[in-house]
């Protein structure tokens, strides 16, 4: 039980404040490029924490031990995109809080695969998922700086209801994201 708690606050207080954008370093992919979106499985779970890194620079990414919890907890409602190939190019974690509100732990997309609508496919099938377990708000936390993810959430319909001073461990602001379901 510690051992989740310490996870879990770990989960509460990622260590990232200021959005620096990953220079595109693989080739540009095709436009129209297909994508296969499906449930994220502990199975996928080394995929899940490499990519993680790419999308969250500076430290900022999750640990594996972190990633091994996300993907087994009862409560986790999470997907992945992969190219035709299989290659991951996406995911997004949401947890079923003890309140039951959705909560999105994380959601990140390959640089070389952003604007595609990735992030937003994989943010509507969370959504499917929470609902499907009764879930009628979802929330989240996103720093002050991470214009992208904001934008991202705003398209979705997503509100800022908080700021959360100091969020984050190295002292960034978070922003407190809610949306209704119903
Ligand atoms: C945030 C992130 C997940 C967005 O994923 P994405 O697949 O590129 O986003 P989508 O293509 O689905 O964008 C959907 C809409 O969100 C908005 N949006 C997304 N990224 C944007 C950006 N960089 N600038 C402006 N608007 C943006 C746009 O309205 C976009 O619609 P449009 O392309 O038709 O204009 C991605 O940039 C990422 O992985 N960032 C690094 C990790 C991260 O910060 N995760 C969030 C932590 S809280």
């Amino acid at each position: 039980m510690a051992v989740l708690k310490k996870i879990r606050s770990r989960l509460w207080a990622p260590p990232a404040e200021v959005y620096v954008p990953e220079p595109q370093l693989t080739a540009p992919v095709a436009v129209g490029a297909r994508y296969d979106i499906r449930p994220l499985t502990i199975s996928s779970l080394d995929d899940c924490w490499r990519l993680d890194q790419r999308c969250f620079v500076d430290g900022e990414a999750y640990s594996r031990e972190t990633f091994e919890y996300l993907l087994t907890a009862p409560e986790s409602v999470s997907y992945r995109a992969a190219t035709a190939n299989g290659a991951m190019v996406g995911f997004v974690i949401g947890l079923i809080e003890p309140d039951h509100t959705g909560h999105i732990t994380t959601v990140g997309i390959a640089p070389e695969h952003r604007r595609r609508h990735l992030g937003q496919r994989l943010m509507a099938e969370v959504e499917k998922g929470f609902k499907k377990r009764n879930v009628r708000i979802v929330r989240l936390e996103v720093r002050s700086l991470n214009i992208p993810a904001q934008k991202l959430y705003q398209h979705l319909g997503y509100a800022i209801t908080q700021r959360l001073p100091k969020y984050y461990s190295n002292g960034g602001d978070g922003l407190l994201m809610l949306k209704s379901l119903e």
